[in-house]
C-alpha cells in the first residue's frame, strides 16, 4: 500500500468512527426525547386523573372525533322563527334605550329630577335586555344586526321628536312607545312558547319589567276620579285585555 492509499484508509476509518459517534449521539438524543415525551404524557395523565376526581375539567373526557354544531330546537323552521323575533326585539330594545335617553336629556319641568333618574334606570334595563336577546340569537346559530342604520330602518317604534320636552310630554311619548313594545313582545312570546320555551322564558322576564315600567310611567298621568273610585280607564280593562 502506498502512502496515498494509507492516508485514504486512515481518513475512511476516522469518518467511520465519527459516523458511529454521531449515530450514538443521535440515539441518545432520541432516547432523551422519548423520555421527555413519556414524562409529559405522564404529567397529562396525572392532571386528567386529578381533574376527573375533582370533576373540574373537560380533560377527563377525551375529545370526540368530531364536534358538530348542535342547536337545541327541533327544526330549522323553529330556529328561524325564534331568530326573526329575537332580531326584532334587539332592534326595538335598542330604540327604547335611545328613546329613554332622549327623554332623560331633554326633559324640562317640575318633575325633572325624579323623571331624569327614572328614565336612566329604565334605559339601563333595556340595554341589559338587548344583550340577553342578542346572545340568545347567537346561541341559536344566527348573527345579530345591531347597527344604528338597522335600528333606524327596522324598529317598529316611532321616532322621538327632537328638541326640549316637558315632563308631561316625555311621559306620554314613552308610554306610547312602551305600549307598542309591550304588545309586540307578548305576541313574540306566544309565537315561540311551544317551539322555543327557553326564549319564551326570557320574554316572560322582559315582560315582567316592561309591565312594571309601564305601570310606573302611567302612575304619573293617572287622574283618579276620587277617593276609592276606579281610575278612568278601569272600566275599559276587559276590552283592553283582548287587544281589540
Ligand atoms: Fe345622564
Amino acid at each position: 500500500m502506498n502512502s496515498l492509499k494509507q492516508i485514504a484508509a486512515i481518513g475512511a476509518a476516522m469518518l467511520a468512527v465519527a459516523g458511529t459517534a454521531h449515530a450514538q449521539s443521535q440515539q441518545a438524543q432520541d432516547k432523551q426525547a422519548d423520555q421527555y415525551d413519556a414524562a409529559l404524557g405522564q404529567q397529562a395523565k396525572t392532571r386528567a386523573a386529578k381533574a376527573a376526581g375533582q370533576g373540574i375539567s373537560n380533560e377527563k373526557f377525551p375529545n370526540p372525533p368530531r364536534i358538530e354544531d348542535s342547536y337545541p330546537l327541533a327544526s330549522d323552521a323553529d330556529r328561524q322563527k325564534s331568530s326573526k323575533d329575537l332580531q326584532q326585539t334587539v332592534v326595538d330594545l335598542s330604540a327604547l334605550f335611545n328613546d329613554h335617553k332622549q327623554a332623560h336629556w331633554n326633559l324640562n319641568g317640575p318633575l325633572y329630577l325624579p323623571l331624569h333618574e327614572l328614565y336612566q334606570e329604565q334605559a339601563d334595563l333595556y340595554r341589559k335586555y338587548t344583550d340577553v336577546f342578542a346572545e340568545r340569537e347567537m346561541s341559536l346559530g344566527y348573527s345579530v344586526d345591531g347597527r344604528y342604520r338597522t335600528i333606524a330602518a327596522t324598529s317598529t317604534l316611532p321616532d322621538m321628536p327632537g328638541g326640549y320636552l316637558t315632563d308631561n310630554e316625555t311621559l306620554k311619548l314613552l308610554i306610547d312607545r312602551l305600549t307598542i313594545f309591550q304588545k309586540k313582545t307578548y305576541q313574540s312570546m306566544r309565537e315561540v312558547e311551544s317551539s322555543d320555551p327557553v326564549t319564551a322564558n326570557k320574554y316572560q322576564d322582559l315582560l315582567y319589567d316592561v309591565d312594571h315600567n309601564l305601570w310606573q310611567l302611567r302612575i304619573h298621568v293617572k287622574q283618579p276620579g276620587g277617593l276609592g273610585q276606579d281610575l278612568p280607564w278601569a272600566a275599559q280593562q276587559g276590552r283592553d285585555r283582548t287587544g281589540k
